[in-house]
């Protein structure tokens, strides 16, 4: 992906990762959109920043993701290039039943927004100079967490999505997959400060050093991703199943 010269949607950019990739991708001189649900969140985000603006959107919701598209081909002509990071978290005990309610708005917005946001946004950018999309899924989606059944499924899902969309788009749009490991954000509650996750500026320096060594990656991996990325391929699935079933 060019990290310079486009102007760029972030889903999920009031706060945590979205928010500063946003921050980062503004620094380097690119116009950057930030769009979520807390408008209040959005609007501290874009303070005393030139060419950095905030959409509302809800990307569980077709009738505000298509409103938001509207207002993106009218306003900003030239978005090329989006990161898809809203995303929600929960926990949720198995075998007592099934929240399925809650299963369905871990979905809703994780995997069904993904496909809603970027469905949308492909005839916008497809074609365009350094077209370029990012989402954002999980290590969590190559060995789950159990206790976050829903969630590990969805970015799972992201995952697979990715690639379909990366085949479809060849020639037209990049299709790059962030798939963070455990990092310092409000994601849940009291992960901003839980020990042995990533700081998050750590996570960004990392991310924003691999946008610039291989600016052709498929994938967006850190270090400490890499044993859940490639589990399967090391045969340490089992293992890290039971490792993470143990929280
Ligand atoms: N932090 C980690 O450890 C970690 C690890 C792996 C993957 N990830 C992924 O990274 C992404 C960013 O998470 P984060 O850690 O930065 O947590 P975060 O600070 O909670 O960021 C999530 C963002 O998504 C937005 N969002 C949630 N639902 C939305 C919706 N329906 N429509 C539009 N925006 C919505 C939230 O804003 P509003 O509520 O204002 O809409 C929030 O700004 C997520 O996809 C998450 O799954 C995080």
């Amino acid at each position: 992906m060019k990290l310079t010269g486009n102007t760029m949607l972030v889903t999920g950019g009031g706060s945590g990762i979205g928010q500063a990739l946003a921050w980062r991708f503004h620094d380097l001189g690119n116009t950057v959109i930030v769009a979520g649900r807390g408008v209040a969140r959005l609007g501290e985000t874009i303070k005393g920043r030139a060419n950095m603006h905030a959409l509302a959107l809800d990307v569980g919701d077709n009738g505000s993701v298509a409103a938001a598209m509207d207002l993106l081909k009218l306003d900003f002509p030239a978005l090329n290039t989006a990161i898809l990071s809203a995303g929600i978290m929960t926990w949720q005990e198995l075998g007592r039943g099934g929240d399925i309610g809650t299963a369905e708005e871990v979905v809703n917005i994780n995997l069904l927004g993904t496909m809603r946001t970027a469905e949308a946004l492909i005839p916008l950018i497809a074609g365009k100079p350094n077209a370029a999309i990012c989402t954002v899924s999980s290590g969590l989606g190559f060995v789950p967490l159990p206790a976050a059944p829903a969630y590990s499924a969805s970015k799972a899902g992201v995952h697979s999505y990715s690639l379909s969309l990366r085949q479809r788009l060849k020639g037209q749009v990049e299709v790059i997959e962030i798939p963070p490991p455990a990092v310092r954000t409000g994601l849940t509650p009291g992960q901003e400060t839980r020990e042995g996750y990533m700081p998050l500026d750590a996570y960004i320096d990392e991310t924003m050093a691999n946008f610039e060594r291989e600016p052709g990656a498929q994938e967006n991996l850190v270090a400490n991703v890499l044993p859940l990325r490639f589990a399967e391929k090391n045969g340490t699935v089992a293992e890290m199943l039971d490792h993470l079933g143990s929280f």
